[in-house]
């Protein structure tokens, strides 16, 4: 089983939701991380307070759409840690639109977020996995990687380029010890999807899933960490999804 305790990992997204969760998880396992995320407010906050409780956390503001942000992230967490295993690729948005209506700054913003962003992190972490040998890289795709939505066009479109992206480079890296693997989340309460926000669509989403209910971002990242222990997971795009694909 390949060990967390005192690897180094980077967590886009690491501010919020599935990020965040999956910090806590690899912080559990004695994981070392470094959080990345472009609201300064939210990572700050979650940054102190890890760092209150001892743990070996650092923050970076980066947009992941942006190749220099990516890169410096890179490299503040070899600069911070002094090495660099893991990256967890996790940033992303969601635009519902018909295609009609959906405007092309619109689709591109998503596309640079979810796809692009996942390109950086992929382009910029191998090289320092390299150098220690080996090294594990999961994305967040989602259900929508894996079958449509009616409004999600933009958003099919970069997730389900995250999955094809994931197998790709799961091929190429292989023979260096890296393995890539990508976790397509059913509907998970985050600031996005909850009750208030959404109202009578909660229940139209819920409904989706046979299981009854949408999922919680802890069970995401329980997920994220068995792609990451078992050595003989890559290319592997693993739904956790309450049943929403099995449809
Ligand atoms: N919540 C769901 O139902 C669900 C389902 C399937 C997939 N996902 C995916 O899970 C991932 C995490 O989402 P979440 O549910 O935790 O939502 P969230 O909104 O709670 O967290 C997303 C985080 O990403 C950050 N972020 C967004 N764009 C960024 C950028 N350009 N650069 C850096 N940081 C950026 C946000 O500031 C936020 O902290 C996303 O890729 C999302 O598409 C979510």
């Amino acid at each position: 089983m390949y060990t967390i305790n005192d690897k180094v990992a980077i967590i886009t997204g690491g501010a919020s939701g599935i990020g965040l969760a999956t910090a806590n998880a690899i912080l559990e396992k004695g994981g070392k991380v470094l959080l990345a995320d472009y609201n300064q407010e939210a990572l700050d906050a979650v940054t102190r307070e890890l760092k209150n409780k001892k743990l070996p956390v650092e923050g970076f503001v980066a947009d992941v759409s942006n190749e220099d942000d990516v890169k410096n992230m890179v490299g503040a967490a070899v600069k911070a840690f002094g090495r660099l295993d893991i990256i967890f690729n996790n940033a992303g948005i969601g635009v519902l639109a018909e295609t009609e209506t959906l405007t092309f700054e619109d689709y591109n913003n998503v596309i640079k977020i979810n796809q692009d962003g996942v390109f950086f992190g992929c382009k910029h972490a191998i090289p320092e996995m390299k150098k220690v040998g080996g090294g594990v890289i999961v994305n967040t795709a989602s259900i929508l990687g894996l079958v449509g939505q009616q409004g999600a066009f933009a958003y099919n479109a970069s997730k389900g380029a995250v999955n094809l992206m994931t197998k790709s480079l799961a091929l190429e890296v292989a023979p260096q010890n890296i393995r890539v693997n990508s976790v397509c989340p059913g509907y998970v309460e985050s600031g996005m999807v909850n009750k208030e926000a959404l109202g009578d669509y909660y229940e139209t989403l819920v409904a989706r899933h046979p299981i009854g209910r949408i999922g919680v971002p802890e069970e995401i990242a329980h997920a994220v960490v068995f792609l990451i222990e078992n050595e003989f997971m890559t290319g592997f795009n693993l739904a956790v999804d309450g049943g929403y694909t099995a449809q």
